[in-house]
Formats: C-alpha cells, structure tokens, sequence
C-alpha cells in the first residue's frame, strides 16, 4: 500500500528576537509573570522585508536540501496559515513562484494553530489517492501583524516562524512498522468561535483585524480537547503511549503540553519543547519543533513521533508517523 515518508526537514525564523524584558515599559508585564505562565522566554518578530511567503520558502528550501531534492521533484505545496501575504491568491502559490515552479499546484490551508496538523493529513490523502507524488507541506506564520500590542493578555505570546518538510509516496506493507503517515484525527467545533478570533476580515470589516482570546478559557478546554484526539489516534493504530519516541505538540504553552503529556502517560524526556525559544508560532509552531528536533539528531529514522495542535476555531487534531 502507498504511505506517505517524510523526506526531509526545514526551518525558517526571523532575524530579530524579542526578549520578554523587551515588553516592559510597552504593556504592563514582566519576564518572570510571562515564564511562569507560559514557558515562554523570547520569540521572533517579522521585520517588514520578513513576510509569510518569504520564510515559508527558506523553510521550503531547507526542507528540499535535506531531502536531497529540488523544487522541480515537488508536484504540490500545501501551506499552512492563517496570516497570507495578501486575502488572495493564495500564499502557497506566491511559494511556488519563488521557488521557480510553473508545474503541479498549491493551496493554502487555514486552521490556525491546528494548519499544520490539517495539512500533513491532506497531503497524505493527495499522496494515497494518486494525485500527487511529493509534497511540500509548509506552515509559516506572521502572527505579530495580528497582534495588539497594547493587550498584555496576547501580545507576550505569539512569535513569527516557519517549517515545512517533504512528504513522499513510498511503498508499506499497511503495518504498523511501516516509515511513514500511520494514523491521523481531526476535529473542529466553531461553538468556540468567541474564545479566539481575529476580529476582522475582508467580509466583515474590509481590515485585518486583531487576535482576541479568552486566554482562561481556552486553557480550560485545551487538554482535554488535546487528549481525547490523540487517544482516538493510538486506538486507529493499536498503540499505547509507550510505543512513542517523540510527543511534538503544538507549542502555545508549556503549562498545557505538560498537563496533555501527563494525562497520557507520555514521559517527560520523550516531549519536544521549543515554546521558551520561539512562542506560540500558530501553525508554524509542530514543523518548526520538529525539524529542531530531527537536525539535533533526536528524532532518527524508525522512530515514531505524534504531532498534535489544537487552535482557533477550536479546531484540533493529531497525526502519527514513523520516521
Ligand atoms: N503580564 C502580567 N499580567 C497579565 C498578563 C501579562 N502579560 N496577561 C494577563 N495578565 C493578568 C490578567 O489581567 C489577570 O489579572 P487580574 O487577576 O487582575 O484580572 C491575571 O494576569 C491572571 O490572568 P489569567 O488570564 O487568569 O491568567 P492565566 O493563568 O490563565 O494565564 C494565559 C493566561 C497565559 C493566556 C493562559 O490562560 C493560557 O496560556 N491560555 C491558553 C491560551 C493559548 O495558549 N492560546 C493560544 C492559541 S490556542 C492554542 O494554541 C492552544
């Protein structure tokens, strides 16, 4: 049967880091509230020549080098985002452009922090259905242009970022021990609108709009949401907690990936954490964990890793591969 392998990994992160020191004397907070918090310590902030398209493609690039492959072995890119360059066309195809392709197609995916998650599980089922045979999968973000940096409560915990990797058709005997996209679960339920939107748009407003979140309330629904998606996922592959290498869970708050990973019984050493370095990066924030994780040379071939994101929406989900 056809899996989808991943074939290679890429980051992309802006130049400049914004310290939580650096949010004193702009709102009232402090690094010691932000840390205890959320886990966060610093994040990247786009410059004006820093765009979604832009590190979306040097995410893109790095993801094709690792792979060995060029932007001509690519039949289509899968973005995640929800911050496109402009309402349309699609950021993706503004990706593929700049990568100089003018063969196969690209599309942007749009479900906030869970994008990723949503288009990993797309572009395996473009792969098994026969329509495409490698795809870039990208989340990148812009996530500061939707801030409002005058509400402490949101601005302390978004950061600007990029990751993408190669998923490529490959042959597996439908077993568990097969490389490659296993198992998937996703959910969405928009009676949770209220407790995090953009409150803006080009239907409603004609603006862009600011992020809006009922932080305590999102909090609350989080783990469990969290768990219940990635319980689901184990029982569609008939494993248990203990059969993982890798936990790479989306990276809004180290309180909320500690609670999940407790309640899974995942230990602690098994979980990625990259929140302290880049905060919550939307759908930018699995890819970019993950390709951290396998250029540091945790996450080998054989492995099998869960990544999981729950978002905006809320929409949520969790995809299990072998590495
Ligand atoms: N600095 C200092 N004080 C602050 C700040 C800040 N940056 N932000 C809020 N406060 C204050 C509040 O005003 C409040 O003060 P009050 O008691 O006088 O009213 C107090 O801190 C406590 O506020 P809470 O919102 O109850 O704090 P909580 O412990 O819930 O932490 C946080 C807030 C970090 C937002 C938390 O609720 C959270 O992480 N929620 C999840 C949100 C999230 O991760 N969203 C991302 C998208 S969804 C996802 O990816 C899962």
């Amino acid at each position: 049967m056809i899996r989808s392998i991943v074939r290679g990994t890429g980051a992309a992160l802006p130049r400049r880091i914004m310290k939580n020191a650096d949010f004193e004397g702009m709102v009232e907070t402090s690094d010691e509230w932000i840390v205890q918090r959320t886990g966060i310590r610093q994040r990247h902030i786009a410059a004006e020549d820093e765009t979604t398209a832009s590190l979306g493609e040097a995410a893109a690039r790095e993801a094709l080098k690792n792979a060995g492959l060029t932007p001509d072995d690519i039949d289509l890119i899968v973005l995640a985002t929800s911050t496109p360059n402009n309402t349309f066309p699609a950021t993706a195809v503004e990706i593929q452009q700049r990568l100089g392709m003018r063969h196969g197609f690209a599309f942007d995916m749009q479900a906030v922090c869970s994008g990723f998650v949503y288009a990993m599980t797309t572009a395996d089922l473009y792969i098994r259905g026969g329509l495409a045979k490698r795809v870039l999968v990208i989340g990148s973000e812009t996530f500061s242009r939707l801030l409002d940096w005058t509400d402490r409560s949101t601005c302390v915990l978004f950061g600007d970022g990029a990751g993408a990797l190669v998923l490529e058709a490959g042959e597996g005997e439908g077993t568990i021990a097969d490389h490659g996209v296993l198992a998937a679960s996703l959910r969405s339920d928009g009676t949770h609108r209220e407790k995090l939107y953009v409150d803006g748009g080009p239907s409603t407003t004609g603006t862009v709009g600011h992020l809006r979140m009922e932080g305590r309330e999102v909090f609350k629904h989080a783990v469990g949401m969290i768990t219940d998606v990635i319980e689901a996922t184990f029982d569609q592959a008939g494993i248990t907690a203990d059969d993982l290498a890798w936990f790479v869970p989306h990276q809004a708050n180290k309180r909320i990936i500690d609670a999940s990973a407790k309640k899974l019984g995942i230990a602690e050493e098994k979980v990625v954490v990259t929140v302290d370095l880049h905060g919550n990066t939307s759908a930018a924030s699995v890819p970019l964990a993950l390709s951290i994780a396998v250029a540091d040379g945790r996450i080998k071939r054989g492995d099998l890793v869960l990544l999981e994101a729950m978002g905006g929406g809320f929409t949520w989900g969790a995809v299990l591969i072998r590495w």
